[in-house]
């Protein structure tokens, strides 16, 4: 193992993240090689600068005018759209994101957490999280009713173990009970768990009331020394419709809980702010006990499986996005325009799914919040998927035959009422 990825994990020695780290974790480091040497010419070498691979006149980078042109003159310099990002993003987004996430979930207020690290995307943090925390004879907790791609990352691509538990209680609820069975069966004492509120396929937020009983539920068990790695996935975070819906990420409650849960926030500017193409994510991480140092330590392999992956991310979404966080004149009132525009499908969708109360072909399962809602099927959802498709040119998401998801967070408000009309329908005349 090289000297460096001794250290690190030196400085990690009797955390929770030792418990977790993969030995692909345990490899990583960041190399003192050509990124962190020119970092510190970048700071020195006011003569010349001979380090990066990057082809530099008068100071900035060279670029394609038909490229450039294409950005109000005087936006952008050269160097903020076709530069190499700082490893680990640019210094500026990562402290503004932080603040606004602070901002979003007040009771991170003085709390100690990692700086946010830019990735490629959410899937991009998610899949660091499974090559640096998991690996075969691990296992991975998620609700029955989850992002497909989770299985994918974990199961698929390093080799973890999957377990499930319902989602919902039969009454409907978040089945706290149920997670805190299926963590506490687990034989080594030692599990990842992923949760994703708004839920992906569901449109599911726990209550206020809820979410501390999952957060009760979790320290419970890591006081009776289970180690759990907790993964908040707030892909959708801020989309709440309803009153009692828990507002803040589990992450605040989790992060300086207990030594023996290691609390991450996955999250990113995909849907946040809306730049769903530009694969701008971040990795925050939380524990009680970690101090700077193990921060220090865990994003130097953070930033090690990102140099060794896709060496860094997207330099002019980067610099978009914190121009309009910081001084954007329509931020705030676009962002909010945008959730109001998404509630008020959803009231739509909610006022339309009440005339088939009582109807057993597609019951819908208790959502408020986020960009999805799915049907429970007493038939085939596939058969349903394609019969939607080929007779009335719907497309929607079938999930392990007995899903049907909705995305309406695509679907104009003037449309969903007749989308609903017809996809119950479609389910009498599919399943007839
Ligand atoms: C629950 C969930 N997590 C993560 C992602 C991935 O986000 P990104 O596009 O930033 O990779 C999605 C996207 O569909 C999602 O639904």
């Amino acid at each position: 193992m090289h000297e460096l990825a001794k250290e690190l994990n030196q400085a990690l020695q009797g955390t929770i993240v030792d418990a977790m780290l993969s030995d692909v974790g345990r490899r990583m480091f960041f190399p003192k090689g050509i990124v962190a040497q020119s970092a510190e010419a970048g700071k020195y070498a006011t003569r010349f600068n001979a380090t990066i691979g990057m082809a530099k006149s008068k100071g900035q980078p060279m670029y394609l005018s038909d490229i450039y042109n294409q950005f109000v003159e005087g936006a952008f310099l050269p160097s903020e759209l076709f530069a190499y990002a700082p490893g680990g993003g640019e210094p500026k987004l990562r402290a503004v994101w932080k603040e606004h996430m602070i901002k979003k979930n007040p009771s991170l207020t003085g709390k100690s957490i990692s700086l946010p690290i830019v990735t490629g995307g959410l899937t991009h943090a998610l899949q660091m999280m499974a090559q640096l925390y998991a690996q075969e004879g691990d296992t991975l907790v998620i609700p029955d009713l989850a992002w497909d791609n989770y299985e994918l990352i974990f199961a698929h691509q390093v080799g973890a173990t999957i377990k499930t538990f319902e989602l919902y209680t039969p009454e409907g609820a978040f089945n706290v009970q149920g997670m805190r069975d299926v963590l506490a069966s687990i034989e080594s004492k030692k599990a990842r768990i992923i949760l994703n509120f708004p839920n992906n396929p569901t449109g599911y937020t726990p209550t206020k009331t809820e979410m501390r009983a999952i957060a009760d539920a979790l320290i419970s068990l890591a006081e009776e020394g289970m180690k759990l790695m907790v993964i908040s996935d707030d892909a959708y975070f801020g989309l709440f419709f309803e009153e009692d819906s828990a507002t803040e990420s589990l992450f605040s409650l989790l992060c300086d809980a207990h030594e023996n849960i290691f609390a991450v926030k996955c999250d990113a500017a995909t849907k946040e702010e809306m730049v769903w193409g530009f694969r701008i994510g971040f990795v925050t991480y939380g524990s009680k006990g970690l101090t700077e140092a193990h921060y220090d330590a865990l994003n130097k392999k953070s930033l090690a499986i990102i140099r060794s992956t896709v060496s860094n991310c997207d330099k002019p979404g980067q610099s978009m996005l914190l121009k309009a966080m910081t001084t954007g004149s329509s931020y705030e009132v676009d962002k909010e325009a945008a959730k109001i525009e998404m509630e008020r499908r959803y009231r739509t969708l909610k006022k339309a799914l009440k005339k088939y109360e009582g109807n057993t072909l597609l019951i819908p399962r208790p959502f408020n919040s986020g960009y999805f809602m799915s049907f429970k099927c007493k038939g085939s959802a596939e058969t349903l998927r394609k019969y939607l498709l080929d007779n009335y040119q719907i497309g929607c998401i079938n999930i392990a035959d007995v899903t049907l998801r909705l995305a309406y967070c695509s679907v104009e408000n003037e449309q969903i009422d007749e989308l609903v009309g017809i996809v119950y329908q479609a389910a009498a005349e599919a399943w007839n």
